[in-house]
C-alpha cells in the first residue's frame, strides 16, 4: 500500500472576485506528494500557479479544501503556530526576489534563522544571525549558488540574477523539509540555471521535497524523479506521457 503522502492538497479551491466577477484561480486541486519527490508545475500566465503555491504555504487561505502536511492541516492553528511551521518547515522562493535592501547578501540569507529561533535564542543564538553555525551554513549556501565572493554586497550592488540566487540560498537556511519555488530560475542564463538545478538535485537527494513552478519544461523534466503537472484555468493535471 502507498504510504501516507507528506503533502496532500485536498480539493483545494480559491476564488477571487474582481469588479463583481468571481472566478476560480485554483479549482479543486487534488495533489499528493511523497516525501523527497520533485514536483514541477507548468502552465500559462494566470493559470493559478502562484495562487496554488500560496495556498500550500499558508500565505493565502483556501475557500474550499485543505492542505495536509505530515498528516495535519498546518494552517488551522493560531498565528504563532502558523508562523513557526512556515519558518521552520517550508522554504519559499518567491516569483519576484524579495530581499531586504539594507542587509547584505549574507545577512539576507541569515534572516529566516532569527525568526525560526524564537525569542529565547534570538539573534545571538548559535543558529541565529550572530551565531557561528548559522553563519557557516549561510556562507556555504551562498557558495553553492555561486556567490561566495558577494557575501558582503547589498542587493543594490547585485545583478537581478544574483539577487535571485541570494533568495534561493535564503530558502534553504532553516533546512526546510519542503521547498516551494515560483519560477526560481526564470531570470537566469542557461548555465546558471543548470547550476541551480544541480544544487536543487543535491538538496532533493538529501531528502528535501520540492514543488517548483517553471516555464523551462525540458530542463526540469530531466530532473531525476520529477513528476510534471500542467495547470490550466486553475485545474491541475499530471502529465503522464513521456517526452
Ligand atoms: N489577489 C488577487 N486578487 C484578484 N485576483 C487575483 C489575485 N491574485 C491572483 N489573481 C488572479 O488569479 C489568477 C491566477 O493568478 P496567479 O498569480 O496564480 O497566476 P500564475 O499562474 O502564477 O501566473 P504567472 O505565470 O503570470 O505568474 C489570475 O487571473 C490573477 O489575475
Ligand atoms: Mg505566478
Amino acid at each position: 500500500m502507498e504510504s501516507k503522502p507528506f503533502l496532500h492538497c485536498r480539493q483545494l479551491s480559491k476564488r477571487y472576485t474582481v469588479e463583481q466577477q468571481t472566478f476560480k484561480a485554483v479549482a479543486q486541486v487534488e495533489l499528493q506528494v511523497q516525501a523527497g519527490e520533485f514536483i514541477t508545475i507548468l502552465g500559462h500566465s494566470g493559470s493559478g500557479k502562484t495562487t496554488l503555491l500560496s495556498l500550500i504555504g499558508g500565505l493565502t487561505s483556501a475557500d474550499q479544501g485543505e492542505v495536509v502536511l505530515s498528516g495535519v492541516n498546518p494552517w488551522q492553528g493560531n498565528d504563532r503556530e502558523i508562523s513557526a511551521i512556515r519558518n521552520r518547515q517550508i522554504g519559499f522562493i518567491f516569483q519576484f526576489a524579495s530581499l531586504i535592501s539594507t542587509l547584505t547578501a549574507l545577512e539576507n540569507v541569515l534572516l529566516p534563522l532569527s525568526f525560526a529561533c524564537g525569542s529565547s535564542e534570538g539573534l545571538a543564538g548559535n543558529q541565529g544571525l550572530g551565531g557561528g553555525q548559522g553563519r557557516q551554513k549561510a556562507i556555504q549556501l551562498l557558495e553553492q549558488v555561486g556567490l561566495g565572493d558577494k557575501l558582503r554586497c547589498y542587493p543594490g550592488q547585485l545583478s537581478g540574477g544574483q539577487q535571485r540566487r541570494v533568495a534561493i540560498a535564503r530558502a534553504f537556511i532553516t533546512e526546510p523539509r519542503l521547498i516551494l519555488a515560483d519560477e526560481p530560475t526564470g531570470d537566469l542564463d542557461e548555465a546558471t540555471e543548470a547550476e541551480i538545478l544541480a544544487f536543487f538535485r543535491t538538496k532533493n537527494q538529501e531528502g528535501t521535497t520540492f514543488v517548483v513552478v517553471t516555464h523551462n519544461r525540458e530542463l526540469y523534466r530531466s530532473q531525476p524523479g520529477a513528476r510534471v503537472f500542467q495547470m490550466k484555468n486553475g485545474a491541475l493535471a499530471e502529465e503522464l506521457e513521456p517526452r
